[in-house]
């Protein structure tokens, strides 16, 4: 059956290249044969985490935990703060691996997750992306699709239909979707 890949950026302000970044990743993982659902992180608002959490986590914690465990992988487009990635996004990332109490802490163990960046500037939050990784695997126990893309002068790489004009950089995001669609497909 075709893998189910669960699609969120760490920005959800209106315009952002993050959401457009993941919105078209998730159009080519439904092309590429996955089921997609696609959330919006701005629906699930959290207060910042800290360890009384654990066991007392708010409804929409639990709520991001459900999503994540009924899905095979996730794609994941951060911006970079300060060349860090979003702190909304590892605030959510944090309260999901809290939220069930007696599970593993991870609530990211097996899944597969591709990860994409979109930046104003050159690099296109890929410094960000580094450290999102480095937590993704050594905190969440998640493993990483090789392929990370950052689209850098992302304010100019999308066109009207949200399609990146840049062919390298199509492509690109093609190969890295085909790779997380073959991969959480397997079941690891
Ligand atoms: C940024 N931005 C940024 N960009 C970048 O490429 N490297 C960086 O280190 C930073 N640092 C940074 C810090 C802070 C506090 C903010 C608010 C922004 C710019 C950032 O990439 C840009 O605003 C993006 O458009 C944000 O992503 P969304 O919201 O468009 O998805």
């Amino acid at each position: 059956s075709a893998p189910k890949i669960l699609v969120f950026a760490g920005s959800w302000r209106e315009g952002s290249l993050n959401t457009k970044l993941a919105t078209l990743a998730a159009r080519k993982l439904r092309a590429a044969g996955a089921e997609v659902r696609q959330i919006s992180l701005g629906d699930y608002p959290l207060p910042l985490v800290d360890a009384t959490g654990f066991g007392n986590a708010p409804q929409a914690a639990h709520d991001l935990r459900a999503l994540i465990d009924a899905h095979d992988g996730l794609y994941i487009a951060s911006p970079e703060y300060n060349a860090g990635y979003a702190p909304a996004l590892k605030n959510a990332l944090d309260w999901a691996s809290t939220a069930k109490p007696g599970a593993p802490a991870s609530g990211l163990a097996g899944k597969v997750v591709a990860l994409g960046g979109a930046s104003p500037g050159a690099l296109g939050a890929y410094r960000g992306l580094t450290q999102l990784r480095t937590s993704l695997e050594l905190g969440f126990g998640a493993l990483l699709v090789p392929e990370m893309v950052a689209v850098g002068l992302a304010d100019k790489a999308f066109d009207g239909d949200g399609e990146l004009t840049d062919a390298r950089s199509s492509g690109f995001l093609d190969a890295q979707v085909a790779r997380l669609v073959k991969l959480a497909g397997k079941g690891v």
